[in-house]
């Protein structure tokens, strides 16, 4: 019997993420090497700290309060305000299976339309069509380093209708690997504070700057205004543990108890041992900082390695100052590739993983035009328990520490000579 499916859900795709995962199964299964730069997750172990806490905490049999644990909510609040000068109570920390489901449900509760600046992470625009909320995008341009040009954003703000609106922020940036500046923090702070603008600043990747350097963000420019999204999932690289978290405005009461209400009513409330191991986390810092510091050092040290490296093949690319994403530009060799019948970044995308064996995804899928030719790195190909004990033992060179990718970067470069 054929089911009849939801309007709103027959807008939506599968993920370009899992598509091209997919592609790549097929080739390893045919025995081909694939360097595979298409997926991002964290390649490094789980901090033995917050393993031993899971194992322990495995008795934890009961549910939880819905909004999650209250110590792990009044750790969580301490853990934003010491780290990075956020001043979000306990009371309006919410604890969800994965930082993606809690901006979901924000998407969902929230009213009014939602302004995408660009390029950004896949799954925004997704959900924002499944909530049936009309999308606005912003794409930013290479060489005003992806920034939100303000005031093409003002100009867009005073072109729509009054009313609430809602715009997501991402930084440190996937697909960019690019962080907010403070003078962007302080601009686009008070631009939506004059025009109603509710933000959701996804902070996913913070931890993964480097420790000195400081994370700005519109929680402090802008706090009454600001919803800020985490968890452990790629610091902490323990994705699979789906633990995420949402920290709203103390004056966003309304919006904490209809979150409540939407959970009860759904998930019910985050695994009990994996809300106790987070506590273990977010209660005890140093416990984990060393081996989070040292994953941040590496992802850091490919980053530099790739862009130097994308940039002597002749490709534009920015320095990544956090994550573990790159978004190379093609457009020196957009002649070239137009010769042979590659116009866009998913034709291209598609050659270079039949042609090289190197998986990338392409720049259209993150909310910039396909023909700008953009693809975004996952700079993630490696052993990450190897890496990190050659990491304690000395090793710096990024061919001995990734040899996937650097065979992969060969590969690359040779393609690319043939097209010049
Ligand atoms: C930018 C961004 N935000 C949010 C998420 C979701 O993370 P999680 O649901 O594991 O917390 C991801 C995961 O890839 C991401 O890249």
């Amino acid at each position: 019997m054929q089911a009849a499916i939801h309007p709103h859900a027959t807008r939506v795709k599968e993920s370009a993420t899992l598509a091209i995962n997919q592609t790549v199964a097929r080739l390893r299964d045919q025995g081909r090497k694939v360097c595979h730069l298409g997926f991002g997750e964290s390649p490094f172990p789980v901090p033995p700290a917050l393993e031993e806490a899971l194992q322990a905490e495995a008795h934890r049999k009961s549910y939880l309060p819905t909004q999650g644990l209250p110590d792990l909510r009044e750790a969580v609040a301490g853990f934003y305000r010491e780290r990075f000068g956020y001043a979000y109570p306990a009371s309006h920390v919410v604890v969800g299976p994965g930082s993606k489901e809690l901006l979901f449900q924000l998407m969902f509760l929230l009213e009014g339309p939602l302004i995408l600046p660009g390029p950004c992470w896949v799954s925004y625009e997704p959900q924002a069509r499944l909530c049936n909320k009309p999308v606005f995008t912003l794409p930013g341009r290479f060489d005003e380093q992806f920034r939100v040009n303000i005031r093409r954003l003002a100009m867009l703000l005073e072109s729509m209708p009054q009313g609430q609106k809602l715009m997501v922020l991402n930084s440190p940036n996937n697909p960019t690997g690019l962080s907010m500046t403070q003078e962007e923090a302080a601009e686009l702070g008070e631009l939506c504070r004059q025009h109603q603008v509710i933000v959701i600043s996804d902070e996913i990747y913070a931890l993964t700057t480097e420790p000195e350097q400081p994370l700005y963000s519109l929680a402090q420019t802008y706090p009454e205004g600001t919803i800020v999204t985490g968890g452990l999932s790629k610091a902490f690289s323990a994705g699979g543990y789906r633990l995420g978290l949402a920290l709203l405005p103390e004056g966003m009461e309304a919006l904490r108890r209809a979150m409540v209400s939407t959970i009860s009513e759904t998930f019910s409330a985050v695994t009990a041992p994996v809300q106790y191991a987070a506590l273990s986390v977010y209660g005890d810092y140093p416990s984990v900082a060393e081996h989070v510091e040292n994953c941040t050092h590496l992802h850091r040290l490919a980053g530099n390695w790739m862009t130097e490296r994308f940039r002597a093949m002749g490709l534009q690319c920015h320095r990544p100052t956090g994550g573990f994403y790159l978004f190379p530009g093609f457009a020196p060799y957009r002649e070239a590739l137009a010769a042979r019948g590659m116009e866009n970044a998913t034709q291209l995308c598609t050659r270079l993983l039949e042609e090289a064996q190197v998986a990338m995804l392409p720049g259209g899928e993150f909310m910039v035009p396909d023909d700008w030719l953009h693809a975004r790195v996952a700079s993630v190909d490696f052993d990450g328990s190897e890496a990190l004990q050659a990491w304690t033992r000395g090793v710096r060179q990024p061919e001995t520490l990734f040899p996937s990718m650097a065979a992969g970067l060969e590969r690359m470069e040779a393609w690319l000579k043939k097209l010049a």
